[in-house]
């Protein structure tokens, strides 16, 4: 099969003819027909994630995916041949990822249905980016009265946060470039705020200068971290999905800091995936690259300014 991957890390991908992955018995073998970029899998191939976990080269990059399954292991009873699905494909021990034409997951991983309403390329883009916003909105829970500031609320992850902690009531400052302004308030940020022109702080605190109930921070490393957290009232909490916090730090300062580190189940992807065919929750897909394109756009779209996701056409 053809397969975008890497000899090792720091190499270029490139197209690849691999064979393709045998399903164990309670895996299903999928027939991809799009893939989800993600930040992740950057990180993956430049050597980011080196002895976290095991890694066999050649590694197919790409988590998320989306396709048709054609067979099943002999124990799998939750799909059969022709179901369409959508989930995480990524198997770093065993080299594999969604970024192929054939991908395996565990059937009790993260994968569920499609729902017919739900295009491919819509459901590829679901799975670590708005299964994050998920779980960092639910991390919070902000009510209505609250103040929530997301920072990177333009890209995967953020598009989805904006969406959900604004459906719970909560007042969203998000930032974005001026070309992300309308889209942000489209998906229901009260104000926005641009981190291209100044300090993000500064400007929440003139808007806020009592400052903000919680922040859901998808970028800022540790250097910036700090300079946001003085926009945090005593008792807030703020969370990061960089891992850019130092919990105990921030305790002494009456702050809850969460890491958070997302890992999506079936039940939830089948939730997501219900809430785009209801047509309560959008996913912006920025742009669709097809396979072939891809080892090449990829240096581009890793520093593309994402307003969305970003789906590969297989
Ligand atoms: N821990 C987990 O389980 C988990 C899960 C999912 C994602 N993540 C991580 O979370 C991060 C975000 O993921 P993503 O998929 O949303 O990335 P993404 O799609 O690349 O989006 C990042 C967004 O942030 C904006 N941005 C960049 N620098 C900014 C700054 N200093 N202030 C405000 N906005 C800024 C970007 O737009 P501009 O460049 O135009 O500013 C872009 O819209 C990634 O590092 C990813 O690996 C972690």
């Amino acid at each position: 099969m053809r397969a975008i991957a890497i000899t090792g890390f720091g190499a270029d991908p490139e197209i690849m003819q691999l064979p393709a992955p045998e399903p164990g018995p309670r895996e299903v073998f999928v027939r991809m027909r799009a893939a989800g970029y993600n930040p992740v899998d950057v990180k993956v191939a430049n050597g980011a994630m080196k002895g976290m976990v095991p890694f066999t080269f050649p590694l197919i990059l790409g988590t998320d995916g989306a396709g048709v399954v054609e067979a099943t292991g002999a124990e799998v009873s939750a799909f059969s041949p022709g179901d369409e699905v959508f989930g995480r494909f990524a198997d770093y021990p065993r080299g594999l990822g969604s970024f192929a034409e054939y991908g395996v997951a565990a059937e009790d991983g993260a994968i569920a249905h499609k729902p017919q309403g739900v295009r491919f390329e819509q459901a590829a883009a679901v799975p670590t980016a708005t299964g994050a916003a998920h779980e960092v909105v639910e991390t919070v829970r902000p009510d209505s009265g609250q103040t929530v500031l997301i920072i990177g609320a333009t890209g995967g992850v953020g598009q989805s946060a904006v969406q959900f902690a604004a459906r719970r009531g909560a007042r969203v400052i998000a930032t974005a470039a001026p070309d992300a302004e309308a889209l942000t308030r489209d998906l229901g940020a009260s104000d926005t705020v641009d981190h291209t022109a100044a300090p993000v702080a500064d400007q929440v605190l003139a808007l806020c200068p009592d400052g903000v109930d919680a922040v859901l921070d998808l970028v800022d490393p540790p250097e910036a971290i700090g300079d946001v957290i003085r926009v945090l009232r005593p008792g807030g909490i703020i969370v990061s999905t960089v891992g850019a916090l130092d919990p105990d730090e921030l305790t002494e300062r009456e702050i809850r800091a969460v890491n958070l580190v997302h890992r999506p189940s079936g039940p939830l992807l089948a939730d997501l995936a219900a809430q785009v065919d209801r047509g309560d929750l959008r996913v912006q897909i920025q742009a669709q690259v097809p396979f072939d394109q891809l080892p090449v756009r990829l240096p581009d779209i890793q520093y593309g300014h994402a307003r969305g996701k970003v789906v590969i056409e297989i």
